[in-house]
């Protein structure tokens, strides 16, 4: 990588030129098994032909206008999204930082509207919002604010899976206006809630009058086997539902969906994006929604996460003090000391990870993986770990 790219990122030593199913191929050509979907963004494995067309097609016919016309396109996808969510309506816009920001501004403005001059929002320990200053001031993670004080005020935190904990900040804080929370923690660690916790963020949200703000941004559109997280609980329909990363799969779209007393907060003039909700993100959007739908690959994920699981759990029986979680296609192993050069191991065995949390390696693969990618992916995977905790002194294992 050139010196004139600021150096924001730790990057591995690999570029890759070409991109097809679950595979990646590199400057020599050599492939590799992608389990990380460039962070839980290509769902539907690279360059997947129906997305590549649309893009395509779409790119000779109009790519942007402006959001002071009207947009067909863009508002296709939003009745597509509100009929898959059961929400009410959306505003997109080109990332998961900027979803959370149209959040974060709704709930001020909710605030404001019910005469609270300073309100708070609640957020947890251990998630992650973005890179914003509002987003990394909401982001749980003292190494993503550190060196960017002043954080912004109007954030309180609380440990995640915890609804007492919440109720108590609640109580404590008649500032409070709204609780902005991950479903599953992805960047925490694969952090996966227990499984009445945000019915009981629902019911306490709806008894206070806060705003349920569900950050689905990792989450979303497929990645655990219903559309949105939230539907795999009884009754969580948020008032805010904000995504990005696989809606697009590749083409950059966020959205920020609204329901219940969210709706009607924001006016012309409130906020905006140049780019947000352009022809062309729009109609990529589309042609993903219409490529998991007429696939079932909701189906797939939940099928194969049974099989993953099932294999993972069988490889890494022996293994002491290793935690394995997971929901749909977010796998994470846990291990019980730091494991970050996992990384350049999987990489030397052309298999593409993440380690977050310094501790857990996390495989967010493409909703099209197949049975036979699956199992390749977990015997390399698990025999990776297993060699790396063969390596390490007793002591610091226990
Ligand atoms: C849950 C969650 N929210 C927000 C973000 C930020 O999204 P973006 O990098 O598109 O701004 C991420 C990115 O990893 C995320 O996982």
């Amino acid at each position: 990588m050139t010196e004139s790219v600021m150096p924001t990122y730790g990057r591995l030593d690999v570029a890759f030129t070409r991109g097809e199913g679950v595979w990646l191929y590199d400057e020599q050509g050599e492939a590799y098994l992608d389990a990380l979907s460039g962070i839980a963004v290509c769902n539907l494995g690279h360059c997947h032909p129906a997305v590549s067309r649309a893009i395509a097609e779409q790119a000779q016919i109009l790519m942007h206008t402006s959001n002071v016309y009207q947009v067909p396109l863009q508002s296709l996808l939003a009745t597509k999204l509100t009929e898959l969510s059961g929400m009410s309506q959306a505003f997109f816009c080109n990332s998961g930082a900027e979803a959370n920001e149209t959040a974060i501004k709704i709930a001020r403005k909710y605030g404001h509207s019910k005469g609270i001059d300073k309100p708070v929002i609640i957020v947890m320990d251990g998630s992650f919002h973005g890179r914003t200053m509002a987003t990394l001031t909401a982001t749980g993670n003292p190494k993503v604010h550190a060196g960017f004080e002043p954080l912004v005020p109007g954030f309180v935190r609380v440990p995640y899976n915890d609804i007492d904990a919440l109720r108590m900040a609640v109580s404590h804080w008649p500032e409070a206006v709204a609780v902005m929370l991950e479903p599953v923690q992805g960047e925490g660690g694969v952090k996966v809630p227990a499984a009445e916790y945000l019915d009981e963020v629902r019911t306490l949200c709806t008894q206070r009058k806060l705003l349920m703000m569900l950050d689905e941004v990792q989450t979303g559109i497929g990645r655990t086997g219903e559309w949105f997280a939230f539907q795999h609980a009884e009754n969580s329909l948020p008032d805010v539902l904000m995504l990005a990363k696989g809606l697009g799969n590749g083409m950059p779209i966020g959205a920020c969906l609204i329901s219940g007393a969210a709706v009607d907060l924001l006016e012309p003039g409130n906020h905006g994006s140049t780019f947000g909700g352009n022809p062309l993100a729009c109609r990529a959007a589309l042609a993903v929604i219409n490529t998991i739908e007429t696939n079932s690959l909701l189906a797939h994920v939940t099928l194969m996460n049974q099989q993953i699981v099932a294999a993972f759990e069988h490889a890494l029986s022996g293994a002491e003090g290793v935690q394995f979680r997971s929901k749909g296609f977010m796998f994470g192993i846990e291990l019980p000391i730091a494991c970050t050069e996992l990384v350049k191991q999987a990489l030397a065995k052309k298999v593409l990870i993440n380690v977050t949390a310094d501790k857990v390696v996390r495989l967010l693969p493409p909703l099209i993986m197949s049975a036979d990618e699956a199992n390749k992916m977990v015997n390399i995977v698990s025999e990776l770990v297993l060699a790396f905790l063969a390596t390490q002194p007793k002591a610091s294992v226990a």
